[in-house]
């Protein structure tokens, strides 16, 4: 594991503990743009990728899916997701999403990563492994911090000891997520810009792609 993945794999097993309590704007924000979405969940299979602590599996699980692959690199994220859902529908796997799937080509109807993407470097590397596993009709949704916040210094932080822990980000542009999703040949179904009450500018970027 390359030495960035390490630190981001170690801050979120350090973040874990707290990260379902502690004041977080942009993750009560994801919650509300992947409800938005009113997926049609019922007998499909479902990945997660960057699952965390389970906030959205358990969105997800609500859905009655037939299946939950949840995918995470830091086993204190998983460790609270699988003490959060004991639900044989759901299996959590520690797994880094830059590297291939465990999974076979076309095994899920819907993938779902929300505040994931920022710590990977190339988006290309992540979508080829979706688009691998949609089967025909499959839908793609991503929800991440807006590149015009990520330009203003936006990234996943946490609080240990008193410090300010950043973990490492790449900053996206909007063209990166469409053409990493045309890369694969998935079509763009479905761009949303979510603010804050009141705010002038949003805080993240939603989109929803299809496999044809
Ligand atoms: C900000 S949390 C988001 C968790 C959850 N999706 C949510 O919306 O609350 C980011 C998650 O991505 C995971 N992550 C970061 N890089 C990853 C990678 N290369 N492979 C798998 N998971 C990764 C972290 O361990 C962490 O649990």
């Amino acid at each position: 594991m390359s030495d960035e993945r390490e630190t981001i794999r170690a801050a979120y097993d350090q973040w874990a503990a707290t990260y379902d309590t502690n004041e977080n704007a942009t993750r009560d924000l994801d919650a509300i743009a992947l409800r938005a979405q009113g997926f049609d969940l019922a007998g499909l299979d479902v990945i997660e990728f960057g699952c965390g602590t389970g906030k959205n599996t358990a969105t997800l699980l609500e859905g009655a899916p037939r299946s939950i692959l949840a995918l995470d690199l830091s086993e204190g994220m998983l460790s609270a997701a699988r003490a959060r859902l004991p639900d044989p529908r759901v299996r959590f796997v520690q797994h880094d999403i830059t590297a291939p799937w465990p999974v076979a080509a076309a095994c899920a109807d819907l993938i779902v990563g929300d505040l994931v993407l920022e710590h990977v470097e190339s988006l290309s590397v992540v979508f080829a492994q979706a688009g691998r596993a949609l089967r025909s009709g499959g839908q793609l949704f991503v929800c991440e911090f807006h590149p015009y916040r990520q330009l203003r210094g936006a990234q996943a932080r946490f609080e240990s000891a008193g410090e300010e822990v950043k973990v490492p980000a790449f900053v996206h542009d909007f063209s990166d997520y469409v053409n990493a999703g045309i890369g694969q040949g998935l079509s763009v179904v479905r761009v949303q810009e979510w603010r804050d009450e009141g705010a002038l500018g949003p805080r993240l970027l939603s989109m929803v792609f299809a496999q044809p």
